[in-house]
């Protein structure tokens, strides 16, 4: 069990906060199990229609815990990394991601599975793997590229471009921009979902992710690249280079 993942139940929404501000709610491996958890069970309670996730301290998260990179790699698909990827990828109800500040990493890749996402002005989205001398995730290999062209996913995947929510917005990742209280926003939108009927809204989110077969296996297919990158030199001075506040060397 973890604090840093906060669960509220109200009514037929769950919400999941990232809950780790000081280090802008890294994901730790206890973090990733217990928002497996909680999507696992959420999709077999019948009385829960919709999942909201969001951050805490004016940030959604700034990716996988570097620290776990670093001394705890997961290095086989029994992890819970992945178990956390493949629940939020076949989640069956309506998710809908509140984002504010960074969204770093995973935090951008798991938008790529959420059905709604509310973005405040302020949201900036990034994808450093390549910087960490990592790959992609999440099937955002797949998806990204099938959302916004493959040129501009390599801007984001490769040269490692930050983008902002306009720019989110514009790609089709962000649903709308919302100017002030962001939270508030989510929850509305929620609820709006939960008073809707909610065979009808399963059927429908069913319809419109038709790619299922073929995003658990790309998210298979990364997890394998990933792991052998974890334990690479590459990646052993990009996560040092963090950690000492330095740029990376990697002549
Ligand atoms: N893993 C572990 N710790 C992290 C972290 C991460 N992904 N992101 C931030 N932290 C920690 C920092 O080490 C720092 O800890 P400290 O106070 O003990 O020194 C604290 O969180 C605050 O981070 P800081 O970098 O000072 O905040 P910032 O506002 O200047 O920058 C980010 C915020 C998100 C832009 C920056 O922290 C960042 O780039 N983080 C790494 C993102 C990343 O590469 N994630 C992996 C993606 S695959």
């Amino acid at each position: 069990m973890t604090d840093d993942i906060l669960t509220t139940r109200s009514g037929p929404v769950l919400e999941l906060r990232l809950n780790r501000p000081d280090k802008k709610n890294a994901i730790t491996t206890a973090m990733y199990a217990a928002l497996a958890a909680a999507l696992g069970a959420a999709a077999d309670d019948a009385e829960v229609r919709v999942v909201t996730m969001i951050g805490s301290g004016g940030t959604f998260t700034s990716g996988n815990d570097l620290k776990d990179f670093q001394q705890a790699p997961a290095l086989d698909m029994d992890q819970p990394v992945f178990h956390f990827l493949h629940a939020i990828s076949t989640f069956p109800k309506m998710l809908v991601a509140g984002v504010e500040g960074a969204a770093v990493g995973v935090g951008t890749t798991l938008l790529l599975h959420c059905d709604l996402v509310l973005a405040a002005p302020n949201a900036l989205f990034s994808l450093p793997f390549v910087d960490l001398g990592l790959v992609p995730e999440a099937a955002s290999s797949l998806l990204l590229p099938d959302l916004i062209g493959r040129h501009r996913a390599a801007k984001h995947l490769i040269l490692g471009d930050p983008f902002d929510a306009e720019t989110a917005l514009g790609y089709g990742l962000v649903t709308d921009i919302v100017l002030s209280d962001l939270e508030a926003r989510v929850r509305s939108v929620a609820d709006r979902i939960a008073a809707k009927p909610p065979e009808a809204v399963r059927l429908t989110k069913r319809l419109l992710r038709s790619n299922e077969e073929a995003v658990r296996t790309r998210i298979d297919e990364e997890a394998r690249l990933f792991a052998g990158r974890l334990t690479s030199s590459e990646a052993a001075e990009a996560f040092a280079a963090f950690f000492e506040k330095r740029p990376p060397n990697f002549t």
